[in-house]
Order: structure tokens, then sequence, then C-alpha cells
């Protein structure tokens, strides 16, 4: 399927998803972290994804925790304070508003920065967990934390055990529940929009694929090309903060 790059040429594009979305008894959206990109939330993959010359995929493990929990909790530190002032952006808002209009609406997102709740979204998905938990490695408590920064390394009040990010790590296996919500939904949904991911990582990146085989039509809005654009029935290739408002 060949993308499309909105321009003037393309509203053509734009009126016939919006009536599609106009239409739709259920629909299920995908995020990642373009979609947060325009509230200054760095991507992983992108140009600002280093920290201290780390990458994301050498910190957010169960094993760079067991070694070294204060270089972990350092690390969620900084992502933390990056984020406790951010907003969320137009994007975030038009789903918001896409979800009052449609019966069925669920949002699985891959994002851990909170901001799909803070712009409104109800019926929201957590693939990879939501920074502003914590778990207990002792009792497995999970309990909100905004504080910022975090006292590192943070002990729980019940049990004394250590906690950590209540986050999706590198090599662990997603909850069972999320994961068969989200398979629910995405067989279901007659749309789905595919939302400022890379389409790299499993199993996110293989959910187009899902839907796309259970009989949705599925549209792509990305800065850039990726592994779904050849899955996909539109490829729209622009900011998620300047679609999506145009497709809602
Ligand atoms: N609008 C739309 N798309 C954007 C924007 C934007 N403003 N800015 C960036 N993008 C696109 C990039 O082109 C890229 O394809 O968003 C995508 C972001 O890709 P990644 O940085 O790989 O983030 P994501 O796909 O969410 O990563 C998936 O990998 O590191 C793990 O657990 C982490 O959830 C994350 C997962």
């Amino acid at each position: 399927m060949c993308p499309y790059f909105l321009n003037h040429m393309d509203n053509n594009v734009i009126e016939d998803v919006r009536n599609r979305l106009s239409v739709a008894s259920s629909v299920t959206i995908l995020t990642g972290a373009g979609i947060s990109a325009e509230s200054g939330v760095p991507t992983f993959r992108g140009e600002d994804g280093l920290w201290r010359n780390y990458r994301a995929e050498e910190l957010a493990t169960p094993q760079a925790f067991k070694r070294d929990p204060v270089l972990v909790w350092e690390w969620y530190n900084m992502r933390r304070e990056r984020l406790s002032d951010i907003e969320p952006n137009q994007a975030h808002y038009a789903l918001a508003r896409l979800e009052k209009r449609v019966g069925d609406f669920t949002l699985i997102t891959q994002n851990v920065d909170g901001l799909h709740e803070k712009g409104g979204s109800r019926n929201i998905i957590e693939l990879h967990g939501n920074i502003w938990r914590v778990r207990c490695t002792g009792c497995g408590g999970i309990k909100e934390n905004h504080d910022v920064p975090i006292d590192i390394p943070p002990y729980c009040m019940d049990c004394g055990g250590l906690l950590r990010p209540h986050i999706v790590w590198f090599g662990e296996m997603l909850p069972d529940d999320v994961l068969s919500s989200a398979y629910s939904a995405l067989e279901i949904c007659k749309i789905m929009i595919v939302v400022g991911t890379s389409g790299i990582v499993q199993p996110a990146a293989s959910m187009a694929y899902t839907a796309k085989r259970a009989g949705a039509y599925v549209i792509e809005v990305n800065l850039e090309m990726t592994p779904n654009s050849g899955i996909v029935d539109r490829t729209i290739i622009g900011k998620a903060a300047e679609i999506l408002p145009l497709l809602i």
C-alpha cells in the first residue's frame, strides 16, 4: 500500500477516513511514543533516545534492575521529572473526543507517560504499564506514586520490599489480562488507527495485522513508513497532533 503524504491533494483521504469514523460502531487505537512527541516526550528510537549513553533496552530490564537498582531508578527519576510538567497534545485530546462519539472504543497504548488519561481518554489498555505506578518486588503491591523525584531506592510501606517501576521491561511477559483485553478489542473493531509507533516491539508490532486479518479497516499515522505500512489500508505521513484532529 503506497503511503499518503498529507497535503492539499490528500483531502479526499482525510474525508474518507472521517466518513468511516463517523459510522464506525467499534474503533480500536494503538499508540506509541510518537503520539507524545509533540508534548515534548522523547521517543525511544529518535535522536534523543539516549541517557548517559544508555539506551532504554539496556536499562529497562530485570537484569539491569537486579544489577543496579539505583541506576535504573535514576533513569526513571529523570523520565518522571521530564514528564511531571508535560501536558497532553491535540492528538491525545482528539482521541478522547472520538471515544465519546463511538459506542465501542478501546485505546491500547505502549506509552507509560499517562498522557492519554490526562487527555481525557478512559478505556485505556496500558500494554507496558505506567511510570506513575510502582510495584513491590516483595508483596507485589501496586501503588500510584507521583513523587518527583522519588527517594531511591524506594521501599514498600507494607512489607519493606524494594519497589520497582510498574512497567513491563524488555524480556518480561505482558500480563495475560492486559493482552487478552487488547486482542478482544482488535478482533471486533471495524476501524483501527495506529499512531506514532515504529512497529518494531512485539506484541504491539503485530496488532495492526491482527485487526486487519479480523476484517478491520486499518489506518496508520506516523512520521515515517514502518513495517506496518505494508499491512494497513492507509498510511498518512505527518505529525499526530496535526493529523488526528483532522481525522476526528
Ligand atoms: N507524530 C507521529 N509519529 C511520530 C511523531 C509525531 N509527532 N514523532 C515521532 N513519530 C514516530 C516515529 O517516526 C517512530 O516511527 O513515532 C515512532 C516512535 O517509535 P519508537 O521511538 O520506536 O517508539 P515506540 O514505537 O512507541 O516503541 C515501542 O519500545 O522501547 C520500547 O517499551 C518501549 O513502548 C516502547 C516500545
